[in-house]
């Protein structure tokens, strides 16, 4: 995870930490944020998928490729755009229009499908044979999540000594697999908290071996709308984040993004608000300093709350 840090630090942003003396009155306690959405590209995508395109540039690759609905997508371009290999994504067409203009504008070469999970995968693994390029998964990928690390290597330096807990947002599990693991080797007296969807229900996963029984979510926070965790996620979540899932509804989620929009004048996405919400509406009574990951910001300039 080091190494990766090493690799992929000096293309990107150290995120700044934030506060805000109204949201520690409205949460009781004082929060801080972790300033992702204005990492390059937007979201804490950018650090795995700079150092996948760097490894597979390295051993050779022709160029990456990658089925997303956006934020991976975007972060997949850039990298490739920065270290001058090709890049295809394969975009469903429900994805939202930011986030396609964000990947044109890095240069890749984009493929429309369906939305559903099989549509996606179809089409990216024909794409992938036809133009022998080397796939990076959104999240159930070890250089993704070693890539991630670098974000809990700065919150750890940054603020370290001032929290007593981590919120982030949960969707395939590649982000939540790396800040547990990375802060449950080197901090384990933080707690990381996964804040999901609520139907999501991934301590069912965890802790009775029963899976969402969808493969999609039907949520606003449109960066984890993917059910299932990854079958490399969910062994390090299960040891390091069982007994720490919240899950919020989507009223909670917009309330949370309205928050942060108005009080803190931060352009955050849904999906960031979700992990927001969960400190907002239930954080458990024993945590008195939470920081909260602000995971991204990529959002159609036309929403409306
Ligand atoms: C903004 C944002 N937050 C959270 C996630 C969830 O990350 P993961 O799928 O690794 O759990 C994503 C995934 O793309 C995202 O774009």
């Amino acid at each position: 995870m080091g190494a990766a840090r090493a690799r992929t630090s000096p293309f990107l942003h150290n995120t700044p930490i934030m506060k805000s003396e109204r949201i520690d009155k409205i949460v009781g306690v004082p929060v801080l944020f972790k300033c992702e959405h204005l990492q390059k590209t937007g979201s804490f995508k950018v650090r795995g998928a700079l150092n996948s395109a760097i490894l597979a540039k390295e051993q050779g690759a022709k160029g990456v490729i990658a089925h997303s609905s956006g934020n991976h997508g975007q972060a997949l371009a850039w990298s490739a755009q920065k270290i001058g290999i090709p890049c295809t994504i394969v975009v469903p067409k429900n994805a939202p229009q930011s986030k396609i203009d964000g990947m044109k504008e890095y240069n890749a070469d984009l493929v429309f499908c369906d939305a559903s999970v099989i549509s996606r995968e179809t089409v990216c693994a024909e794409q992938a044979e036809k133009l022998q390029y080397y796939f990076v998964n959104p999240y159930d990928c070890a250089s993704m999540i070693n890539g991630h690390a670098s974000i809990a290597l700065e919150i750890l330096e940054q603020a370290g000594e001032n929290i007593d807990s981590i919120f982030l947002s949960v969707g395939g599990g590649g982000f939540a697999s790396s800040v547990a693991y990375l802060v449950g080797k080197l901090r384990p007296d933080i707690e990381v908290f996964l804040v999901e969807p609520s139907k999501k229900q991934l301590s069912n996963l965890l802790e009775n071996g029963v899976p969402c029984p969808m493969d999609t979510l039907d949520t606003m926070a449109d960066g984890v709308r993917v059910a299932h965790v990854g079958t490399l996620c969910e062994p390090i979540l299960k040891e390091f984040c069982t007994g720490k899932i919240i899950g919020v509804t989507e009223d909670e989620i917009k309330e949370g993004l309205k928050l942060v929009w108005t009080r803190m004048k931060q352009r955050i996405e849904p999906s960031a608000a979700l992990a927001f919400a969960g400190v907002l509406y239930h954080k458990p009574k024993h945590v008195k300093n939470p920081l909260v990951i602000l995971c991204g910001g990529n959002v159609d300039v036309d929403y409306v709350i």
